[in-house]
């Protein structure tokens, strides 16, 4: 184990850069400073960017003409990290137990994007140059839909030019199992206020006589969809392209564990399409859910009130080739439909991001898997998943390139959650799989 680079992991996950959270703007300014300097220690050319929302940190190397250029993406920004109470330790001090650090961000993404920065710094150490080209791009809206990212890369178009991306933000089968991801789900976000009377209502002296907006936030969210789990919006399915067969038989003979998410949820039981595997609908099948849903009363005890509005915050995972701006529509269309007489319903839509597949099997990909078995020693898992980085197929778009996914994140590792933390191997075979992957790429 090296010291100096798991010091270099503590400092950065001490900065409780929270995108979301504008009280934590200072933080996320900050954490993009200390990341900047620590590209800079690795020996690349390093820079902070202003956008209009929070910085983006870029360093490269020195580029040589014909040399192929590789672009690592990650995030600096991280969820919030509440409810505080469910941590055993502080998110933002990072403790080190049993080979794992605990810190929010460990493994969503910070572990995962240091990584690559000490692995870059190890190889300039050790042979004074790169075998390609590098650009790290490090930004600071990930978990928020990298609002201000797609207009940085127009803007930078030149500079970021590239011939491949290549990103760890993603999952790994099994500890020690090399896992190559190729496909992510989309997302597309919006959020429902049901309006009813002008202020909240004794539901004796008016109940009856006046819709209660609750009631009719209940009656949108369960028209969505049917007693099977199917998705009730008219036209949601129909630009869905199907799973091709040979994913659906190279899935069926992956080694996880079959209940492995009930032992990783609790869930009662599993539920979803029948057709599909767990597998299957976690990585290939588009959802609608509600993310969050409020309105009335919510102290102890009981009140006798209508409340004068609800809310619902609705999102929905999307497949190739649905598009998010399409499906916002039908749900509006569906909602406005399944919308009870007597309330009026407000909708503001948020950030979206597009589903992405790639073929594995382009030179590129193939590139990838060779890193992946170099590293960790045997044949890596192909797999999609069901989480969405937003900005990958906005690199496609603009870019015109396709992104490696190459992640390190386990099953039990916690993102989003309380104690989220990262296997500290995963931390030191990012580092040798990052040299794997540039020696590769080079080749
Ligand atoms: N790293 C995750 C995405 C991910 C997780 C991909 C697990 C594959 C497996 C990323 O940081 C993330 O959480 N993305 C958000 C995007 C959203 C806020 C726009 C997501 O998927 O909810
Ligand atoms: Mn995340």
């Amino acid at each position: 184990m090296n010291e100096a680079q798991l010091d270099d992991l503590i400092a950065y996950l001490k900065f409780p850069s929270v995108s979301t959270d504008s009280t934590h703007s200072g933080d996320v300014l900050q954490c993009a400073g200390w990341l900047r300097n620590k590209m800079a220690s690795q020996g690349l050319e390093a820079k902070v960017h202003e956008t209009d929302g929070h910085p983006v940190v870029v360093g490269k190397n020195r580029h040589v003409e014909g040399r192929p250029t590789v672009m690592i993406y990650g995030h600096y920004d991280v969820q919030p990290a509440d409810p505080l109470e469910l941590w055993d330790s502080p998110p933002f001090e990072p403790r080190v137990e049993d080979g794992k650090i605990y810190a929010r961000g460990s493994t969503d993404n910070k572990g995962q994007n240091l990584a690559h920065i000490l692995g870059i710094g190890e190889m300039i150490a050790a042979e004074g140059d790169l075998p390609v080209n590098v650009i790290v791009l490090v930004e600071g809206e990930e978990e928020i839909g990298s609002p201000n990212l797609e207009p940085f890369l127009k803007e930078h178009k030149q500079d970021l030019a590239c011939d491949i991306v290549a990103v760890s933000d993603t999952g790994m089968l099994a500890a020690g199992l090399g896992t190559f991801t190729y496909g992510l789900r989309g997302i597309t976000c919006m959020e429902l206020k049901v309006r009813g009377p002008e202020m909240d209502l004794h539901s004796g002296v008016f109940g009856g006589s006046v819709a209660n907006p609750a009631t009719a936030a209940a009656q949108i969210v369960a028209s969505l969809h049917h007693a099977d789990g199917t998705i009730a919006v008219e036209g949601f399915y129909d630009r869905v392209l199907p799973l091709q067969e040979w994913e659906r038989e190279s899935w069926a003979g992956l080694p996880v564990p079959p209940d492995e998410t009930l032992s990783l949820t609790g869930a009662p039981e599993l539920f979803g399409e029948s057709e599909y595997t767990d597998t299957e609908r976690r990585w290939a099948r588009p959802t609608a859910e509600v993310n969050g849903i409020g309105g009335g009363y919510q102290g102890e005890g009981s009140k006798t009130v209508i409340p004068a509005e609800a809310f619902v915050k609705l999102s929905f995972r999307l497949v190739p080739d649905q598009d998010p701006g399409e499906i916002l529509d039908l749900v509006r269309n569906h909602c406005e439909k399944y919308t009870p007489k007597g309330v009026n319903v407000d909708y503001e839509l948020g950030h979206s991001g597009k589903a992405y597949v790639m073929d594995p099997q382009t030179g590129f990909g193939k590139a990838a898997q060779k890193a992946l078995k170099n590293t960790f020693g045997s044949e890596p898992a192909l797999i999609r998943e069901g989480g969405s980085i937003p900005i990958v197929q906005t690199f496609k778009d603009v870019l015109g390139v396709d992104t490696l996914l190459l992640g390190l994140a386990l099953p039990d590792c916690r993102i989003h959650s309380p104690n989220e933390n990262f296997l500290l191997q995963n931390f030191f075979d990012g580092i040798r799989l990052n040299r794997e992957l540039l020696k590769a790429l080079g080749q």
